[in-house]
Parts: structure tokens; sequence; C-alpha cells
């Protein structure tokens, strides 16, 4: 139910720190540890390379969850679309584990992987919001997000929710193996529970700012580097399904290698600057951009805030900043496309779950 939401994108927008804290609390033991069964965590052991596949939001969250496996846990990833994997099997390594990500563990495109790496006799992690789904009934292994039902067909809550559930399965597979963590990941996702907390209160700005850089516009451009550029790629799918402004993310270092050449006057750019190493360089490809006539909407964290930025969000652990740095954009994309008069719960061509390949 939705209740007083006029929507239930904004509802499940709103539910986030809450899932968070559902989530560290369905992951911890008795002593307030991180734990996962000891079966995955052994899967993930005898992997010398773990597959993730996914597709559309969910991919996203795979690209981010692919960071925390390869430098928390110390185990190489790939992450690949489903429907593109089908027919194009890459080269697998000798001891391949294989993690679907699903919001409804039902997508057709993913299942057809699944099918075909268990006739290979590979094993395979469904992870999922739906127990009982196709994609956890048919896969050795599922981990559950805990998300609650997510009606809308934006995937919001399901996105965070997924790349909190990775960090644990980072986090646990890289204390099995006796590596050092420099973090407690129980008090980061407090911390980041409380920041969504933070930005679900600021909706007001997003409206301003979905108002101010949104409501005419033809198009709209996401940049960043590194896991803000994962987080700009998520922005514009989430703009482009219920707002239909055509909208792309970017890595900020190849704008100059040919999108450049689409910034036009008032051409708004969303640009993403949560993380220290790549501050200056995003900061250099916003000014390439201005001085071509860009509108730019920076969205930094603190710490790493310039007056020119729109609105700095709190400061949370470098690695985990999707979870926060994506609720921004969720509810300027939320915020545009009411402006446009648009079903935001029920975007024109889309269903929640595509059953279909
Ligand atoms: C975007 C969206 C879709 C889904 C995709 C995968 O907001 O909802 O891109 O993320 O269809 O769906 P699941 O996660 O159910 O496999």
């Amino acid at each position: 139910e939705k209740g007083t939401y006029p929507h239930y994108m904004l509802k499940e927008i709103d539910e986030q720190p809450l899932v968070m804290r559902k989530i560290i609390q369905k992951y911890q033991d008795d002593n307030g540890e991180l734990t996962i069964d000891q079966e995955i965590v052994e899967a993930m052991n005898d992997a010398d390379r773990i597959y993730i596949i996914a597709a559309g939001t969910s991919y996203h969250a795979g690209l981010v969850g692919k960071q925390f496996i390869e430098k928390i846990a110390k185990i190489p990833v790939e992450v690949h679309i489903s429907s593109e994997f089908g027919y194009n099997i890459p080269l697998l390594s000798e001891k391949p584990l294989f993690i679907f990500i699903s919001q409804s563990g039902e997508t057709a495109d993913s299942r057809a992987v699944l099918v075909n790496v268990k006739e290979m006799g590979h094993k395979a992690l469904t992870i999922t919001n739906v127990p009982g789904s196709t994609l956890s009934r048919e896969a050795d292994y599922t981990l559950l997000l805990h998300a609650g039902p997510e009606i809308a067909v934006a995937s919001t809550k399901a996105y965070t929710a997924q790349i909190a559930v990775l960090s644990i399965l980072a986090e646990v597979t890289a204390k099995s193996r006796g590596l050092e963590l420099n973090f407690n990941l129980v008090q980061e996702l407090g911390i980041v529970a409380n920041a969504m907390e933070v930005l679900c209160d600021a909706k007001e700005d997003f409206e301003d700012i979905a108002r101010k850089f949104l409501s005419t516009t033809r198009n709209a451009f996401f940049i960043g580097r590194g896991i803000d550029y994962y987080v700009g790629l998520e922005g514009a799918l989430k703009l482009k399904e219920i707002s239909y402004i055509q909208a792309e993310g970017f890595a900020g270092g190849e704008l100059k290698h040919g999108t450049i050449a689409l910034i036009e006057n008032g051409t708004p750019i969303i640009a993403l600057a949560t993380q220290e190493s790549v501050n200056l360089s995003i900061r250099g490809n916003v000014k390439e951009v201005v001085a071509r006539g860009a509108n730019p909407c920076i969205i930094s964290m603190k710490g790493l805030e310039t007056e020119e930025d729109s609105f700095i969000i709190p400061e949370v652990n470098e690695l985990l900043t999707p979870l926060i740095s994506v609720i921004p954009l969720q509810l300027i994309s939320y915020f545009a496309a009411l402006h446009r008069e648009c079903d935001v719960d029920k975007p024109r061509n889309l269903a929640k779950s595509v059953t279909v390949e």
C-alpha cells in the first residue's frame, strides 16, 4: 500500500534508510558480526573469478559490486549484461562463480544465462528480492535483499539493497580469507542509513534542481569518474525511463572523445563528485562543458565541496558513496517526471519484470 504517498516510487525511495537497517540486522549474527551462509563463502573462496550477470538497474548495482569484491575481497570480477552474455560467452576462467543480480528473480535474459551456466556445470548465486523466484530456485545459493515489495517500475530501493548486500558479501568473504579491513562495515552502513535519511528529508532541494535543470530540456548528461560514473549510468536510466528525457551517463574523461560535441547552450550536465582521488579531474571536466555553454549541476560529498555545487551529500565511506549519491538522482528523476506529467509508477512501454528474452 502506498498510504499517504502520491506514488510508490516516492514511498520506495523513502524506505531506503529502513531497508539499510533491516539488511544490517538480517545479516548480523548473535555477536553483531556480519555473516553469510558458510557454503556461499566457500563458493566465493573456491572461485578464481566471479561473473556478475544482470540487466538494467541490477547491472548498474553489479558494476558497483565488482569494486567491492575486487577491492575488499581481492577476487577478480567481470560484470556482464545478461542479454549480451547469452549469445557471446566470454572465455571463462577455470573456476568461475556466477552471481545473478535480479530484483524480481524472473528476468528472462538472466534466467537464460543461468540455465546455460548450470548446464556447463558451474555454480551460481542469485541475489534477489523475491524468495522462491525462478532465479533463486534454479541457482545453487540465494542471498535475499529484504527490501520489501518494489511496486514502482523504476527500481530504487532494490538498487541500494543490492549494493548493501554485495558489500556484506565482499566483507564476509574478505574476513574468511584473513584479509585486514580498515573499516567496520556495520558501522559504515549505519552511517549510510542516517545519511539516506538526511537526503530523503531534502526533497524540496531536489524538486528545485529538477525544475531548474530539467523542466524543458530535451536531453541531459550525467558524468562521473570511477564509482561515480556507475552511479551516473543509473541516474541516466532513472531519468530516461520515467521522464522520457534523453539521458546518458559518461565517464568524465570520455567526454572529449566525442560526446562533448552534443553540448549546447543550456544542456544540463549532472556531475557527481564524491571521490577524493578524482575530484580535481571531474571538476576539470565540468569546466570543459561549461566553456561550451552547459548548465552544470554538481552533486558533491562533504569535504570535497566547492561554492559552485548544487547539492552536498553527507560524508560516508568512499566505497559506499553509491548508496547515497543515487538518492538525489532518484529524487531529481521523480520530480522531473512529475513536472512533465509523466506516469511515474508505470512509465510507457515498460513492465516491472521482463519475462521475455
Ligand atoms: C530500471 C529497472 C530495470 C530492471 C531490469 C532488471 O529501473 O527497473 O532496468 O532493473 O529490468 O530487473 P531485475 O532486477 O528484476 O532482474
